[in-house]
């Protein structure tokens, strides 16, 4: 039998509570511009680390932070205290339909945050159906999905054929084809806001954000560069043939002369996208 593609959340705790906490600034900007002032209740569906949870917390009374795996919701309140934010937690799974769903959350909310996680469902516009489902009269829903994944290198790095970067997006693209098969997945041949309108959403729109930072990236920039290639082509790997492979280890290699850290000319562009939608209220308006 061959390897199971898909991730084990639970083994990965340390990189959502990575991104929480890396993302807290982001996660507190979204939360000011998406909460509207009479909300009562919000949920971060997916939550992770619980970042946009905690951000919430900040402007929310009620907050439910949500994932189907408890190592990960452990995680999660193990941050939600640290940042001295009052959540609730809940357990469940955005495949087992409306009614389990929103029993689970523990009722309608006004506001709902589901970030990178609806790719994950078998069938994508069935979970979001559901998401929907739990989103109360004249409520949002907010998906962080899509984007473009950050681009670092130029073309021809000297090291292997030139495309690396180009070829690393392809290999991630195949491995999202490959996880979709192990799961047997619904398709979905249109995109997000096309899912979000049929869901019921209305006034359907798109957030996008661009994170560009010019060569030469140093400090923390380069870090995170760095992190977020390794942490790509240790997910893809299995995508990319035998000659990539061998150019990314030897680039990733800091006792490497070819090391990209040692390099001026890298950059950071990445364009993260949220898409919103409202549900009627109950005179379908
Ligand atoms: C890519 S992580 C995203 C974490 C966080 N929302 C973020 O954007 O950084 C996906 C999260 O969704 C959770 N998840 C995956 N499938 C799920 C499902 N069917 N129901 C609920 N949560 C799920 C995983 O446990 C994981 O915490």
């Amino acid at each position: 039998m061959s390897e199971p593609i898909a991730l084990d959340y639970a083994e990965h705790t340390a990189w959502l509570l990575d991104g929480a906490r890396k993302d807290a600034e982001r996660f507190r900007r979204l939360a000011a511009d998406l909460v509207a002032p009479g909300d009562r209740r919000a949920a971060d569906i997916g939550c992770g680390g619980g970042g946009m949870a905690v951000a919430l917390a900040a402007r929310v009374p009620e907050v439910t932070a949500f994932d189907a795996d408890p190592a990960v919701l452990e995680a999660a309140r193990s941050y939600a205290a640290r940042c001295g934010a009052d959540l609730e937690f809940a357990l469940g799974d955005i495949a087992s339909g409306p009614e389990s769903f929103v029993a689970a959350l523990g009722g309608p909310v006004d506001f709902m945050w589901a970030g990178h996680v609806v790719h994950h469902a078998a069938d994508q516009q069935a979970a979001l159906d559901t998401l929907a489902a739990a989103v109360a009269p004249g409520g949002r829903l907010a998906l962080a999905e899509g984007g473009i994944g950050a681009r670092v290198l130029p073309w021809d790095v000297g090291v292997g054929r030139p495309g690396l970067q180009a070829r690393l997006e392809t290999a991630g693209s195949e491995r999202m084809i490959a996880e979709q098969c192990e799961r047997g997945a619904v398709p979905m041949p249109y995109g997000w806001t096309a899912a979000l309108a049929k869901a019921g959403l209305r006034e359907v729109r798109t957030l996008n954000e661009c994170v560009d930072r010019p060569a030469p990236l140093a400090g923390e920039a380069l870090d995170e560069a760095l992190a977020s290639l390794r942490d790509r082509v240790g997910w893809f790997e299995a995508f990319l043939d035998a000659d990539d492979r061998a150019a990314w280890k030897d680039l990733l290699d800091p006792g490497s002369s070819s090391w990209l850290g040692h390099r001026d000319d890298l950059a950071y562009f990445e364009v993260r996208t949220v898409y919103l939608g409202r549900k009627p209220n109950g005179d379908r308006s």
